[in-house]
């Protein structure tokens, strides 16, 4: 007999109790049941609705099928439909009828709600730690290659010098916009459910408040109706997630191409990377695709449940069931993700000398020869064109623009001295931009350093 069985006459058909059924993915959330309803029985006790001897039962009780479901002794049952209506009808098996009397003041709309919340809080900070430990690799990798000098790109075409560092610190300033927004959207997401029963409140003389306290959330919900409606924040956790996983797809993104033979910026380990089953040769960068890949499954969940709300009337709706797989798919792609990328990353080789041969060619300093020509009083726009003519020039002779004689420069423009070599060598162009942000020794001084300031005050 199911739980709400009261006002059938026949059973359910077996293909409904499949398909209506969500314990097969909800049980992940026993713990939060369990700790959201012997909180709810506390407060039943402490409000005078059962006997302080009826809490005590069923707290036991379910302390004792939380240990079951621990020690895999729990048989899920499909029939069950959900993990809340399988631990209730286990603790009414164990505790007998007092055990019907923790559902009072309740509904599984609420009580859904609530596991869900707390699930997502857990999961979140878990996820705020990876993002974290993340972090931490780059600051330090950035660290060991603050004086290695790379191509900077726009357009994939070589566009400035700029230090390896600076470049790994981009991803830095991405994942602590991640790590904040994930805060942020766990804030918005403590408030507490529970109370709103099936969608109008309850009777009962209930207090919120204290359960909210038990269970470790900041308030309570507003407005029971939006309550047990809500899946905000899902989706926007979902989001926080896709954008994790969107900055993490750029990054393997580059690895891919520069672990190419064409680029050869970086040799990945051997532990990261796998082989082909037909050419000998082969090392590829599977872990970098994967998780590029995934990113594409991630995005589908968010859209999966943006699309699920959509049409949504209010109150509850069967429809919210489908809220689940998504985001704990979600959770578990960008957890793993997050992990195997950083040990990736950390195990990656950085070929300096590699991307410093890439300087050459490309003429990656004519900013500088421009910018040079501008401090000394010639318009940019005119210094920008003088520069134009000189790399056509260097591309017709086969030269390089720190190979020409001054001389050479002069017949472009007068205002070229003897001091034009030095302003425009690679060093120059790359530890000399030190406006706030830049590449400049002294700006990934700065930049450096408040990443490590805001990892040891987070
Ligand atoms: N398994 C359900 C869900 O995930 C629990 C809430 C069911 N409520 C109801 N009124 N059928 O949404």
């Amino acid at each position: 007999m199911k739980l709400w069985g009261g006002r059938f006459v026949e059973g359910s058909s077996k293909i409904l109790e499949e398909f209506n059924a969500s314990i097969n993915f909800d049980k992940r959330m026993y713990a939060e049941d369990i700790e959201g309803s012997i909180a709810h029985s506390k407060m039943l006790a402490k409000q005078g609705i059962i006997s302080s001897e009826e809490q005590r039962a069923m707290k036991d009780g379910l302390l004792e099928i939380k240990e079951e479901i621990e020690a895999e002794n729990f048989v899920f049952h499909i029939e069950d439909e959900d993990i809340h209506m399988a631990i209730e009808k286990r603790l009414i098996e164990k505790i007998g009828q007092i055990g019907g009397k923790l559902h009072t003041a309740r509904s599984r709309n609420d009580q859904v709600a609530v596991d869900i919340r707390m699930y997502l809080k857990k999961e979140g900070t878990l996820i705020k730690k990876l993002l974290e430990e993340l972090m931490g690799s780059i600051l330090n990798k950035s660290i060991e290659n603050k004086e290695v000098i790379m191509p900077g790109y726009t357009h994939l075409q070589r566009a400035q010098p700029i230090s390896a560092a600076h470049h790994f610190m981009a991803y830095f300033q991405m994942f602590k916009r991640d790590y904040e927004r994930l805060e942020q959207s766990i804030e918005r997401m403590d408030e507490l459910p529970l109370g709103a029963g099936a969608l109008a409140g309850t009777t009962y003389n209930i207090d919120r408040e204290f359960v909210a306290k038990e269970l470790g959330f900041e308030k309570v919900t507003e407005n029971s109706i939006d309550t047990v409606s809500d899946r905000d924040f899902i989706i926007e956790m979902n989001f926080v997630i896709s954008m994790i996983s969107m900055h993490l797809s750029r990054f393997c993104e580059e690895i891919v191409v520069w672990s190419t033979t064409e680029f050869s910026f970086v040799e990945m380990a051997d532990t990261y990377s796998t082989g082909s089953s037909i050419m000998p040769q082969k090392k590829n960068p599977d872990v970098a695709e994967l998780i590029r890949g995934k990113t594409g499954r991630i995005y589908g969940n968010l859209v999966g449940i943006m699309t699920v709300m959509k049409g949504l009337p209010l109150a509850y709706n069967k429809d919210t069931q489908e809220d689940k797989e998504g985001i704990f798919d979600s959770i578990d792609t960008i957890k793993i993700s997050l992990v195997i990328f950083k040990e990736m990353f950390e195990t990656m080789k950085i070929n300096a000398d590699r991307m410093y041969e890439n300087l050459e060619g490309g003429f990656i300093n004519a900013t500088d020869v421009a910018d040079y020509l501008a401090k000394k009083g010639v318009p940019f726009r005119e210094a920008h064109r003088i520069v134009g003519e000189i790399v056509v020039y260097c591309e017709v002779n086969k030269r390089k623009i720190s190979e020409l004689k001054l001389g050479e420069f002069k017949e472009f423009d007068e205002a070229f001295g003897e001091d034009i070599h030095k302003k425009i060598s690679l060093e120059s162009c790359v530890w000399e931009r030190n406006s706030y942000g830049g590449t400049g020794r002294k700006a990934l001084e700065v930049q450096m350093n408040n990443g490590k300031k805001y990892l040891e005050k987070i």
